[in-house]
């Protein structure tokens, strides 16, 4: 989703403000621009077309400058056109039509109360070139700028409702940028005589390691070399802060292909070494595995809430019967975007468990918040980022050690995802006298034997794009399981659907029989999760009722299930049955049919259309 870099120095930063938006192209975007202060004045180039492109045009424009910003947009108000890309200007009231910009400012997040700004803008002169929330923000500054921006924009803020992390300059203030945040991410880089700003440590990875994270309410100036903080007090005002500067090993973002088409297909080929990754430093079975103080802290929870979006939502809605069946403790798990606007029933004695790839999801994140203000204090997260904002806001984490995930499509996150909420599940049913030392020692030789579990499931690749073929010209298809594998039926639908664009549902079997067997005809194919649990004779009925219908059925079966090959159905043996960890085996194949299928569709398989990776917006 958006990006932000901007920076002031005594050299030309174009280049680095060009390559930070590179480092966040795997967010996704539709549209990106970058905005200078050269020859007195402002001068930018915006495109709807890729980075490279935009490099391609500040090259040939000679666009040169040591103070500016740049941006990736994703659409959210008004279409992907070059009017709306960012950086904005504003001319101030009653400029004409081609008057030079006065004040260029670029924004992540959404402003609630745009349009009612807008209205009071348009009345006061200001003219409008573009249908955006952002515009809006760059007249209010030019509105308010008496001299000095710093200024400006803090008074623009009490103004503003919404999340936002903005960073603007004005022409009459050739060093300065200023950046702010509420409710989205900015990090100050702090350089050696320059200084940066960024939505992500991440895109100034090779320029500083010297990095502050920037909190709610904070509005920072940025000058060569220096720069100062105001953060939000309790009563709503501002005043100096000092925030700590950390040294941060910010990662280059997109590592190599290497021998494979896309990034999606690496990181699932990836998991064997992402799940070893994960396992690494777990020696036993102990809370302090999420951090220190975590045996005290979880001894007096007796309920679990987990919060997340999208994937992680899965990975939270296997762990609930994890958590449930081998920890014996309640555990509800929530949607983030839902649970934060409704009235739920706060139990103080709450472990609060966000699940995030990213740990920059606005949803997961406001949900964290609203369970900390209704007085749940325990917070941990499982989470792929350890410097991201999610870390940060929880009390205890478990950092998945997937390394950069930069295909849309979550694979690799998922699976070690699984593995942190797995162990969490012992570290619980231990803590409450639930798991001998036998089953402790049983449960971790099958957590080490996962690596080469999941590389036997990879090799069924060929099996699986013989069944992508059949996939290729639907536009329907249907995903069963029952127990902990109804939620790997949901992400199998969810992968599909996302990167093939095929129309994918799933359905607890035994849901079949009251509605969505409507819908099944020789034209619908029904993935059916398999494993050889205590559902198996149920599912093997729910099956049955499919191919009564016609419904052409494809199933992914443990070998001692009985299931075999015929007429409209297709089997594929998994190598292994695993117990309660066979959801980490089970989701795999449908990772590849999902991506097989995308490929031979000829979607684009890493950047879905209108999906982002990292979704910092509502
Ligand atoms: O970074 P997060 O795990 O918080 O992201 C949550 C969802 O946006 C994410 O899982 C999304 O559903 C994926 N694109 C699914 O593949």
């Amino acid at each position: 989703m958006c990006g932000i870099v901007g920076a002031v120095s005594a050299r030309n930063i174009v280049p680095i403000l060009v390559e930070g938006l590179k480092r966040l192209e795997y967010r996704g975007y539709d549209s990106c621009g970058v905005a200078v202060h050269q020859g007195g004045g402002l001068k930018r180039a915006r495109s709807t077309a890729r980075v490279a492109e935009l490099q391609t045009q500040v090259a040939s424009d000679r666009i040169e400058a040591g103070t500016g910003i740049a941006h990736t947009r994703w659409a959210t108000h008004g279409i992907p056109a070059v009017n709306n890309a960012h950086p904005h200007f504003s001319a101030g009231p009653n400029a004409a039509a081609d008057a030079p910009g006065k004040i260029a400012l670029v924004h992540n997040g959404i402003i609630e109360n745009y349009e009612e700004l807008r209205s009071e803008l348009k009345a006061k002169g200001f003219k409008f070139d573009s249908q955006t929330d952002t515009e809006v923000i760059a007249h209010l500054v030019a509105h308010l700028y008496h001299g000095d921006l710093f200024e400006a924009v803090q008074q623009a803020m009490t103004q503003l409702r919404g999340a936002y992390a903005i960073a603007v300059f004005c022409r009459d203030e050739p060093h300065r940028v200023v950046g702010a945040r509420e409710g989205s991410p900015l990090v100050l880089g702090v350089g050696k005589g320059e200084t940066f700003l960024a939505s992500d440590a991440m895109a100034l990875a090779g320029v500083t390691d010297q990095i502050v994270y920037l909190e709610e309410g904070d509005v920072v100036d940025v000058q060569l070399g220096k720069h100062w903080i105001v953060g939000k007090q309790a009563d709503g005002s501002l005043r100096p802060v000092q925030r700590e500067v950390h040294t941060v090993q910010a990662h280059s973002g997109a590592a190599e292909l290497g021998p494979y088409r896309h990034y999606m297909q690496k990181e699932i080929f990836e998991q064997p070494k992402a799940i070893a990754d994960t396992l690494d430093a777990v020696a036993g079975i102990s809370p302090e595995l999420f951090g220190d103080g975590a045996y005290a802290a979880f001894k007096g929870v007796d309920q679990v809430l987990i919060l997340a979006c999208g994937t992680s939502y899965y990975a939270g809605a296997v762990a609930k019967y994890w958590l449930e069946s081998i920890a014996g403790i309640p555990t509800s798990v929530e949607i983030a975007s839902e649970y934060r606007y409704r009235d739920s029933v706060p139990n103080p004695r709450t472990l609060v468990v966000t699940i995030s790839q990213s740990g920059e999801t606005a949803d997961t994140l406001a949900a964290l918040k609203h369970a900390r203000s209704l007085g749940m204090a325990t917070t941990l997260t499982i989470c792929n980022v350890a410097t991201s904002a999610m870390v940060r806001e929880c009390k205890f984490a478990y950092i998945t050690r997937a390394g950069a995930e930069v295909g849309v499509a979550s694979t690799k996150a998922f699976t070690t995802q699984l593995v942190g909420l797995f162990l969490l599940a012992l570290a619980l049913a231990k803590l409450r006298g639930r798991l001998t030392q036998a089953q402790e020692a049983g449960h971790l030789k099958l957590l080490r034997h996962l690596p080469v579990a999941v590389q036997a499931v990879l090799a069924l690749e060929p099996q699986i794009v013989a069944w992508s073929q059949a996939f290729t010209a639907k536009e329907n298809a249907l995903f069963l399981g029952r127990g902990l594998h109804y939620p790997i039926a949901l992400e199998g639908a969810l992968k599909l659907k996302e990167i093939s664009y095929i129309h994918a549902e799933a359905y607890p079997a035994g849901e079949l029989k009251h509605g969505p067997l409507a819908l099944v005809t020789a034209a619908m194919p029904v993935v059916t999760v398999a494993p050889n649990d205590q559902l198996l004779g149920k599912l093997k009925s729910n099956m049955q009722e499919v191919r009564a219908r016609g419904g052409e059925l494809y199933v992914l079966a443990d070998s001692d299930t009985r299931i075999e090959s015929g007429p409209g159905v297709h089997v594929i043996r998994m190598p292994e049955h695993y117990g309660a960890l066979s959801p980490i085996l089970h989701v795999v194949p449908l990772q590849l049919l999902a991506y097989h299928t995308a490929c031979a569709r000829g979607t684009d398989v890493d950047k879905p259309r209108n999906l982002a990776k990292s979704v910092t917006v509502e």
